[in-house]
């Protein structure tokens, strides 16, 4: 896939919805409340995207004055049923109606729940996407997947469902602690990894920046993952291109929801990367020295995060019960280049296991 170095797009267009990237504070929701006829608003946060988001956006967007606030906690917990259940509950005990709006300002917690809520309340209402975290501007708002969690297993129940619109004000990741600006990069790499070597390349220059081109990242990122998903939006084929590095680093994200502290998808990401980038060069047989470039590249980027081998069968549990399986095999995406990457990989328990050694080996 091409990328244009210095050309900043702020338009796109993924099935029905438009993803626009605003700077101006001007009013986005008037016409589309009255062409649409919403009867009813209901703005879907967590504590912190209200505390740091919520005044500024109502206050550009003044048709939203009389919109009702649905709050939830911060944090992977809330991708419950649970949360499910009583989110419902307050939107009846509202009234909303079929005609009513639900816009989800917040990170990718509050998309999926959001999402995930509009496209059931009535048999379905329309709904806005409103990303107030990096990992959410590139990647959780776009592309209309839906999923919240079982016990301990990630994004178990989902559905495809396309938001109306996806309103992206960069302005708005000021707020967001260091390091979640930072853990979110590892989709950044990811895309480099699975798609475009000359993005690779313009992302790990030693002249550039990824925080202080933010603006730039975003629309390229947004671009490569509308390109794919237009491609494949129900995710038989191309799209589990974006599944690279997932299959581990959600059995990581799980290991640590249930043993320890929850940690970032985005770091757990940045380990499973790197166990997935050994695996594809042992099926594909790219370089050694390819190899230590990926992984180098992502050790200098992101903490380490120590996983004591005797958390290795529960990794395997965990992966095998997550929806990459198909057959009865593990079903991976894999890259066999950087900027190639090939669904539909059959892996193994042991070639898991020995990624695993593998990261534990890189341990500086
Ligand atoms: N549906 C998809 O296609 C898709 C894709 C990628 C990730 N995801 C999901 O997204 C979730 C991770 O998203 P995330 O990293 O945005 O996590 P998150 O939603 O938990 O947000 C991270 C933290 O930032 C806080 N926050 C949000 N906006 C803020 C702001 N402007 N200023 C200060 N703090 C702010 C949140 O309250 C939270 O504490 C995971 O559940 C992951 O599975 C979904």
């Amino acid at each position: 896939m091409k990328i244009q170095l210095s050309k900043m797009e702020t338009k796109f267009l993924l099935n029905k919805t438009s993803i626009q990237i605003v700077e101006k504070k001007i009013d986005l929701f008037g016409n589309f409340i009255h062409h649409n006829n919403i009867s009813s608003i209901f703005i879907i946060v967590d504590s912190n995207s209200k505390k740091y988001c919520l005044k500024d956006f109502i206050s550009i967007n003044s048709s939203l004055a009389n919109s009702k606030v649905i709050e939830i906690n911060p944090g992977e917990a809330s991708k419950s049923l649970q949360v499910l259940n009583q989110i419902c509950l307050q939107l009846v005990n509202l009234q909303i109606d079929r005609n009513s709006l639900i816009i989800n300002l917040g990170g990718g917690v509050v998309s999926d729940v959001g999402g995930f809520v509009a496209s059931v309340i009535k048999r379905g209402v329309k709904f806005i996407n409103i990303p107030t975290t990096l990992m959410a501007q590139i990647d959780a708002s776009i592309g209309g997947k839906v999923a919240l969690n079982i016990n301990k297993y990630k994004n178990q129940v989902g559905l495809f469902n396309d938001p109306d619109k996806v309103i992206i004000y960069p302005d708005y990741l000021k707020t967001l602690p260091p390091e979640d600006i930072l853990f979110a990069q590892a989709e950044v790499f990811k895309y480099g990894l699975i798609s475009s070597q000359l993005f690779w390349n313009k992302i790990t220059s030693k002249k550039f920046s990824i925080t202080s081109s933010l603006k730039l990242i975003i629309s390229d990122c947004i671009r490569m993952k509308v390109d794919i998903v237009n491609q494949d939006y129900y995710d038989y084929s191309e799209r589990r291109k974006l599944n690279f590095g997932h299959s581990i680093s959600h059995a990581i994200e799980s290991l640590f929801f249930n043993e320890f502290d929850p940690i970032s998808h985005g770091l757990a990401l940045s380990a499973g990367i790197i166990c997935e980038t050994y695996i594809s060069q042992i099926r594909f047989g790219f370089s050694d020295s390819k190899l230590y470039t990926i992984v180098n590249t992502l050790l200098n980027h992101f903490p380490y995060i120590f996983i004591d081998s005797k958390y290795d069968v529960q990794i395997l549990d965990f992966i095998h019960g997550d929806k990459k399986k198909s057959n009865s095999s593990l079903n991976f995406t894999l890259i066999k280049d950087i900027g190639s990457a090939v669904v539909n990989c059959s892996v193994s328990n042991e070639e898991i296991l020995s990624s695993l050694e593998f990261y534990r080996k890189c341990r500086i």
